[in-house]
């Protein structure tokens, strides 16, 4: 049985910072969890003492934020939850998706996949000393989709309370289609709450998804979100305002995310890159995506970003949900 929809805020390492979190939160409905890009290398206490806000606050604007770590290592991953314990967290995430051949090479992220055996290990030495809930986050596999029947028997076992899967492989990268029908196959293998992740675009995308996984009621949602920040509110059928007034709304959002940024790194050159990292992603919801991500990425300072930006608003159709999907 379904109950409500319940949609969770992805992590994008670079782009869903703690001021990310807070201003978009602040601005748009819809989202239930919000997810913090991924910890690593977590050795000592005082490196994440250094970590500054994104460890401070459990809520933000009242939503729920569960810290994410990338670690292969039992030991660093229960220093980390005896830490969020301590900081108040309820809940921190596992990262077994990260599909970077960096990362993926050195076994972590979904490097680890192919070896459910010291996923086991690893969840065997941290599971009676967890004070407070561990979900995971992972994909299909690394080299194949078949990875995750073996993978969902190890995690049954263990107190795991949710289970986000993007339905890709590691080798897939963001690339080619979700693999729709092995996640509908595991809805049956699983004993935890499963979330469903990966291109949820549109409403549409969303529809189609749901239609076809009978039990799925929790969601998480990326670049769509990134692309179309109304999207949670479309989905919910919560009230939004209409294609005129959303543009002005989200300059208005932009902006703020802007200031923000420049109050927080006092003024730094590098805001300029933070916010170009994410307008890569809502040039997609305008009508000539290729030309507005030209625009905006070509600047070179703060003023000529600025300037950029106002001429984007005043000159590009916002299109929103009918934004493309490529
Ligand atoms: C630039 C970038 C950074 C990402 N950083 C993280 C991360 O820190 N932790 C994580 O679990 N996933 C990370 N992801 C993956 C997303 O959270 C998400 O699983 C993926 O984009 C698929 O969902 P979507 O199709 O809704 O975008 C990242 C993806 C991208 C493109």
């Amino acid at each position: 049985m379904k109950t409500d929809k319940h949609i969770y805020l992805a992590p994008f390492q670079g782009v869903t910072t703690y001021t990310f979190r807070e201003i978009y939160s602040k601005y748009f409905q819809g989202i239930d969890k919000l997810f913090t890009p991924f910890f690593t290398s977590v050795h000592k206490t005082n490196t994440l003492a250094k970590r500054g806000r994104d460890l401070e606050f459990q809520y933000q604007n009242k939503i729920e934020v569960v810290p994410q770590i990338l670690s292969k290592d039992a030991s660093e991953i229960l220093r980390f939850a005896n830490y969020c314990h301590d900081k108040g967290f309820k809940e921190i995430n596992w990262n077994l998706g990260c599909p970077y051949p960096r990362v993926a090479n050195k076994k972590r992220g979904s490097g680890l996949l192919p070896f459910p055996n010291e996923i086991d290990d690893i969840l065997n030495q941290i599971d009676n000393d967890l004070k407070l809930k561990f979900s995971v986050k992972c994909r299909l596999g690394y080299f194949s989709e078949d990875e995750i029947f073996p993978l969902i028997d190890v995690f049954n076992k263990h107190k795991i309370s949710e289970l986000t899967i993007h339905a890709r492989i590691g080798k897939q990268l963001y690339k080619g289609e979700v693999k729709a029908d092995v996640f509908e196959k595991i809805i049956d293998l699983c004993n935890i709450p499963l979330v469903y992740n990966g291109d949820i675009f549109t409403s549409e995308d969303f529809i189609k998804f749901d239609n076809n996984f009978k039990t799925i009621d929790k969601w998480m949602i990326g670049r769509g979100l990134l692309r179309n920040p109304f999207l949670p509110a479309i989905i919910k059928n919560m009230e939004v305002p209409d294609k005129e007034n959303q543009k002005s709304y989200i300059y208005k959002f932009v902006t703020d995310l802007y200031l923000s940024y420049l109050k927080k790194m006092n003024g730094r050159p590098h805001v300029i890159n933070v916010m170009k990292e994410y307008c890569s992603f809502l040039s997609y919801s305008f009508n000539n995506q290729q030309k507005v991500f030209n625009l905006i990425k070509k600047t070179k300072s703060p003023e000529e970003y600025e300037n950029a930006v106002a001429f984007v608003f005043d000159t590009f159709e916002w299109m929103g949900n009918e934004t493309l999907k490529n």
